[in-house]
C-alpha cells in the first residue's frame, strides 16, 4: 500500500459557483502535487457506480443525480499520508460543520453541494482513480 497518494474530485457545484481555482489553490498551497487531472461528467449510471458503496442509502439518488448534473474534476494527489491530509483539509462531510478554515466549510452549501470528494482509505483511493484514469494518464 502506497500512502503517498489519494484521489480527489471537485463536485459540480464549484464548477456552479466560479470557485473551482480557488479549491485548486488551497490543494496546492497545502504541498499537494498533482499526477493525474481531468474535466469529465459523470453519466448517473457511472455516478452510481462511483459511488456504488453508498446503495440503499437514503441519499444515493439525490447524491448520483447531483453528481452527474455538471463537470467534476478528477485528480491524482500525492503527499505523505495522502489520504489523511487530504480529509483534514477538505473537512467534515456537512460544511456547516466542518472546522474552520476547511475547504467545505469555505467553499460548500449543504452536505449535497460539499464541492470536493475525498477518498477515505488508501484501497479506495485507487478503486477511485482507476475508475477515471488509465495507468498512462497518471505520471
Ligand atoms: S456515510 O453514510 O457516513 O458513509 O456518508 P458520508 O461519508 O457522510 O457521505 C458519503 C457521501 O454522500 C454524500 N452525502 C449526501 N448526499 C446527499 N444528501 C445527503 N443527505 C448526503 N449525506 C451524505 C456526501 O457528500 C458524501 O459524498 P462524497 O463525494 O463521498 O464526499
Amino acid at each position: 500500500m502506497n500512502t503517498r497518494f489519494t484521489f480527489c474530485m471537485i463536485k459540480p457545484d464549484a464548477f456552479k459557483n466560479d470557485t473551482v481555482s480557488d479549491i485548486l489553490l488551497e490543494i496546492l498551497k497545502a504541498g499537494f502535487k498533482i499526477r493525474g487531472i481531468k474535466i469529465t461528467m459523470l453519466t448517473k449510471a457511472k455516478a452510481e457506480e462511483f459511488y456504488d458503496i453508498h446503495k440503499g442509502k437514503e441519499f444515493f439518488d439525490r447524491l448520483t443525480t447531483f453528481m452527474s448534473s455538471g463537470p467534476v474534476m478528477a485528480m491524482v494527489l500525492e503527499k505523505p499520508d495522502a489520504v489523511e491530509s487530504l480529509r483534514k483539509l477538505i473537512g467534515k462531510t456537512n460544511p456547516a460543520e466542518a472546522e474552520e478554515g476547511t475547504i467545505r466549510n469555505r467553499f460548500g452549501t449543504d452536505t449535497t453541494h460539499n464541492t470536493v470528494h475525498a477518498a477515505d482509505s488508501y484501497e479506495h483511493a485507487e478503486r477511485e482513480w482507476s475508475f477515471f484514469f488509465s495507468k498512462r494518464e497518471i505520471y
